[in-house]
């Protein structure tokens, strides 16, 4: 059996590299259009960074695994073809700023109908609004010379940081096909494939519709929990509860769970907003407004409470961060992985950028020239935005400390020896609510976390 992924992104990556670990029979070809990104995944410094990703690449790459530019030949040998390029939020015409942008897809379809010779099982493996496959189906069909192509969808559910344990011990794997004899039979094909190391009872089939909503509706509802436990942060901050206190008494309840209760700056990723968009364009396209205001309303309150964060520092800073220095520790969306699509730090450095501060960034895994590429847009520079090497060079001569991401390291800094370094009085902001606070007032800071007096 051969298996070829088009797209060596964060998601075809791990899962292909898992895929070709737990079956070494089975030969997996990794196919992106982006030279460089097969270069580096060919390489000892692989393109993204996950906890895991290194030993399991090097056991397999050159075996089982390969990562090649080759998209035609990957397509055209394989049995199974895994779709998993990205699916970005329209920029411009219908559906501008909500509906997902297609025309990876639809590009990959037509190559795939263009190339093949064979029979295929065709994997959506890429977030994409529902009845996606309908167009996949449509464009294989008018191309293929008498070539019978099944369309599957089968949503990724890993979670970026923590992706190598979500493959290995995955809560649930989701086939969605046609519930005909031949959807039935490609379902069959690739439920054996996740058998070899997932529980039968685990994998779950359902139909084509099923499977690409329950995608966007898995995202809306944690999404949902983080924009709720937000709106409460804010509640807290107003009347002296504190909000972890809180996640922890109603997390406790069976019925609400403890998963996803943190508080924070805000969420980022690539698919949190966009599916919970695309959610949200669907309602309305279906003439829906209310589900869709619904949905819409956790978007909202993620964008609130990031620039409620930022306010919250310039108003700490005695309405005025003009010139003066803030050091933004984090840059990635969360911690243990190098994206930053859709963080928080994005738009929080921004607002204060727009105040006039001079802002240095540092982060252990993000590269300089991303950070600036995210902030400024591509090409642009301001001498304001800096990017340091260490927590403690961004620290010197600052007037206020940031925490946006989560990352370990942050949790352990000597915070006297970082307190001394800075502008008094100094200001910390936990956006992650990882520091203890009391501690750090004794030490002299002021001190301020998300949802706490
Ligand atoms: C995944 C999912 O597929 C996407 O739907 C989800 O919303 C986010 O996560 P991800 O792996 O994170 O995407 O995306 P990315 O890291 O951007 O990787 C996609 C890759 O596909 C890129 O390397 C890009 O070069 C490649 N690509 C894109 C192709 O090879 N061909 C194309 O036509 C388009
Ligand atoms: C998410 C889903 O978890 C995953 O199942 C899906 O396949 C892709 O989208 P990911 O975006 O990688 O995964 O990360 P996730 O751990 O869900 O975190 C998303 C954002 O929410 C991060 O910015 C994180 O910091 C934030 N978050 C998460 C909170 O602010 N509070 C929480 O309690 C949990």
């Amino acid at each position: 059996m051969k298996i070829c992924c088009i797209g060596a992104g964060y998601v075809g990556g791990p899962t292909m590299a898992m895929i070709a670990n737990k079956a070494p029979d089975i030969e997996v070809r990794v196919v992106d259009m982006n030279a460089s990104r097969i270069a580096a995944w060919n390489s000892d410094m692989l393109p993204i960074y996950e906890p895991g990703l290194d030993e399991i690449v090097r056991k397999a790459r050159g075996r089982n695994l390969h990562f090649t530019t080759d998209v035609r030949g990957g397509i055209e040998s394989a049995d199974i073809i895994f779709v998993a390029v990205n699916t970005p939020t329209k920029s411009y015409g219908v559906g501008a700023g909500r509906a997902a942008d297609l025309r990876f897809i639809e590009s990959v379809a037509r190559t795939i109908a263009e190339v093949a010779t064979t029979s295929k099982i065709i994997v959506e493996k890429s977030t994409i609004p529902v009845k996606t496959a309908e167009t996949i189906k449509e464009i294989l069909a008018a191309n293929a010379r008498g070539v019978k192509f099944e369309v599957l969808s089968n949503p990724e559910f890993l979670a970026e940081g923590t992706a190598m344990a979500d493959l290995h011990e995955p809560d649930r794997v989701l086939i969605g096909g046609e519930r005909t004899p031949g959807g039935e039979a490609a379902i069959k094909v690739l439920a054996d494939v996740y058998a070899r190391w997932v529980p039968r009872d685990r994998i779950i089939t359902t139909n084509l519709w099923s499977s690409e909503l329950s995608k966007l509706v898995a995202n809306a509802f944690l999404a949902q929990r983080i924009s709720s436990i937000n709106s409460i942060s804010a509640l807290c901050e107003a009347t002296g509860a504190d909000v972890d206190e809180v996640a922890n008494a109603i997390g406790k309840d069976s019925r609400i769970g403890s998963k996803f209760l943190k508080a924070s700056v805000g969420f980022g990723g690539s698919c949190f907003q966009k599916d919970i968009l695309n959610l949200v364009y669907l309602c309305e396209h279906f003439g829906i407004p209310e589900v869709a205001a619904y949905w819409e309303s956790v978007v909202k309150m993620n964008d609130w409470q990031k620039r409620r964060f930022a306010t919250k520092i310039v108003r700490v800073l005695f309405n005025s961060v003009s010139d003066k220095k803030i050091a933004v520790l984090g840059f990635a969306f969360k911690k243990d992985t190098n994206d930053t699509r859709e963080s928080a730090a994005i738009s929080v450095c921004r607002d204060l950028l727009a105040e006039q501060a001079k802002v240095m960034v540092y982060d252990p895994k993000v590269p300089a020239d991303e950070i600036r590429r995210d902030i400024l847009g591509v090409g642009k520079d301001d001498p304001r935005l800096m990017v340091a090497t260490s927590a403690y060079e961004a620290a010197k001569n600052a007037h206020a400390v940031v925490i946006v991401t989560e990352w370990d390291e942050f949790k352990t800094l000597d915070y006297e020896k970082i307190l001394a370094s800075m502008v008094k009085p100094a200001a910390i902001f936990d956006g992650r609510n990882i520091l203890d606070l009391a501690k750090l007032k004794e030490m002299g800071f002021r001190a301020y976390g998300i949802g706490k007096c």
